[in-house]
């Protein structure tokens, strides 16, 4: 089964099950990571489904759009391998993908 490589802010490394056709956010809330709170459920306005994606791992991700990009401006925690994983569709691609999880804002 594919998986992600999650880490939470303790620094706890979670091996976390993932299927295609879900958004890499809802594979990790669904796992129970409860401190990546996903408030807005998916739909790109609360920014706290925000990654920061290992850097070899975050050039193969789709592009972010606009709306991605200015909502992670609020984040004081983004840099330049920021992503929101509500925006990030898993596929088999990604087995192995190796994120942590943002500073909360
Ligand atoms: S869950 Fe709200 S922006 Fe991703």
């Amino acid at each position: 089964m594919p998986q992600l490589v999650v880490t939470t802010r303790d620094g706890d490394v979670h091996h976390v099950e993932a299927s295609s056709g879900r958004s890499v956010m809802e594979i990790i809330r669904d796992a129970g990571i409860d401190e990546l709170l996903a408030l807005c459920g998916g739909c790109c306005s609360c920014a706290t489904c925000h990654v920061h994606v290992e850097p070899a791992w975050f050039e193969r991700l789709p592009a972010k759009n606009s709306d991605e990009s200015d909502l992670l401006d609020s984040s004081a925690d983004r840099n330049v391998t920021s992503r929101l994983s509500c925006q990030i569709p898993f596929d088999d691609a990604l087995d192995g993908l190796v994120l942590r999880i943002a500073a909360e804002d």
